[in-house]
């Protein structure tokens, strides 16, 4: 490991012991043991996640909310339970303000449709940045083009950083939302949210982060960034898919209307008139997905087990030596690549290319040899040809990367570069 990222490294980082948690860990591809490094498309799960599954389904399955015998009475305290785990997590003051919802996704469109539906209003403007993945940019496409409101777009620099000088530019009385990523999943900057929510509250301006890749690499606390909305998915932080969260201030989410119609959003159903629940029932119609709330509930006590705080040591560590690693290796280069390799701009993603092939070319390759990393656009076209390239591939580290994975991967990329002629 170089010295600089070594002096980085927290000394009591239980990695092996992290390592052993994760059963997919110790299997092989390819014949060989798996390096796993796509991460930041979603994470892999601990042995408590997979068992606070299979518990659920073998001792502690019902519906919630709606049986009044013992099985979903539990089930219902453990679901409201994970709902608090999460609640606690992020620092929201209260649990009703946590609305369950699929993912970060359905999290962002749930505001567009109901808070953006109702306060937006012809010749309005939402800003959003040219770092977001799709799933911060379609949704306000789709009411820009349903309500005529205009979107403007905060503009990066060759280093990855967002142009704070030209956001500042932006915010004239017609922007009425902010919808910022906080952690970009292309090019791994760590956005200073918290200064653009300020300069946004001055104006008034409502704000929704986006934490997908935030929430799982550092301590979010949703009452000191000041923010309105903050979205992140259980996946990528060691839970189960189909399940995310969408934080909504309590003052905001009483003005919004339902998302969908169903059951648990409503109080009283007749066919003249429906009543409508309150938060966050309100916006949680139908039957969630039971265990793997419960289960996120699970991932989360997980990794406050280990600390946030130590998990972003360890992830900035591994950075660097992969960030020293990878400046070794012949033609290769990394995309908006950051100032300093120890400024703390850059969360744990490495999008890179290499001379003499396709990104595809260079995820095949590593994957011929037992490493897994995502190749592609990563749902951020406009990053793409921002930067000027069709795809990049793209390296994501965790709370189980190891040192020896960063090797590993220094070792294949060389193998790699040789192949490609590079
Ligand atoms: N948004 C996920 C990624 O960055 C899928 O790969």
């Amino acid at each position: 490991m170089p010295a600089a990222a070594k002096a980085m490294q927290p000394a009591t980082y239980p990695i092996e012991k992290i390592r052993a948690d994760f059963p997919i860990l110790s299997t092989t591809v390819r014949g060989k043991p798996l390096v796993f490094l796509d991460t930041a498309a979603s994470a892999q799960k601990p042995r408590a996640v997979i068992d606070s599954i299979t518990k659920t389904y073998e001792s502690g399955y019902a519906n919630i909310h709606r049986g009044l015998y013992y099985l979903s009475q539990n089930a219902t305290d453990a679901f409201e339970a994970a709902r608090e785990k999460i609640r606690a997590f992020i620092n929201a003051k209260q649990h009703e303000e946590i609305i369950l919802v699929r993912g970060a996704t359905e999290g962002i469109n749930l505001v567009a449709q109901t808070w953006g539906r109702t306060h937006l209003k012809t010749g309005d403007a939402v800003i959003i940045s040219a770092i977001e993945h799709h799933a911060n940019i379609v949704p306000w496409q789709m009411l820009r083009d349903e309500k005529n409101i205009e979107l403007r777009i905060i503009p990066v620099l060759d280093n990855g950083e967002l142009d704070f000088a030209a956001f500042k530019t932006l915010l004239t009385p017609e922007v009425k939302l902010l919808a910022l990523t906080q952690v970009s999943n292309s090019l791994g900057t760590v956005v200073p949210v918290a200064d653009y929510i300020a300069e946004a509250k001055q104006r008034g301006i409502i704000t929704l982060i986006d934490g997908c890749q935030a929430a799982t690499h550092m301590q979010v606390d949703v009452q000191q960034l000041g923010t309105d909305f903050y979205v992140f998915s259980g996946h990528k932080l060691y839970g189960p898919s189909g399940i995310g969260v969408l934080y909504g201030r309590k003052a905001l989410l009483d003005q919004m209307p339902p998302w969908q119609g169903g059951g648990e959003m409503i109080k009283e159903v007749r066919f003249e008139k429906t009543t409508y629940n309150d938060a966050p029932f309100r916006f949680e119609a139908g039957t969630p997905a039971i265990e793997a709330n419960i289960g996120l509930g699970a991932a989360i006590d997980y990794v406050t087990g280990i600390g946030m705080d130590a998990i972003h040591a360890h992830e900035a560590a591994i950075t660097a030596h992969a960030l020293e690693a990878m400046s070794t290796i012949p033609g290769l280069h990394i995309i908006a690549p950051p100032d300093s390799i120890y400024s703390g701009a850059r969360a744990s993603i490495v999008p890179f290319i290499m001379d003499g092939g396709h990104a595809s070319d260079i995820g095949a390759l590593l994957d011929q040899q037992g490493i897994a990393i995502r190749t592609g656009h990563h749902c951020a076209m406009p990053v793409m040809e921002r930067f000027g390239v069709p795809a990049t591939a793209r390296a994501s580290f965790g709370i189980y990367t190891s040192h020896g994975d960063i090797d590993a991967f220094a070792a294949a990329l060389h193998k790699t570069a040789k192949l490609l002629g590079a």
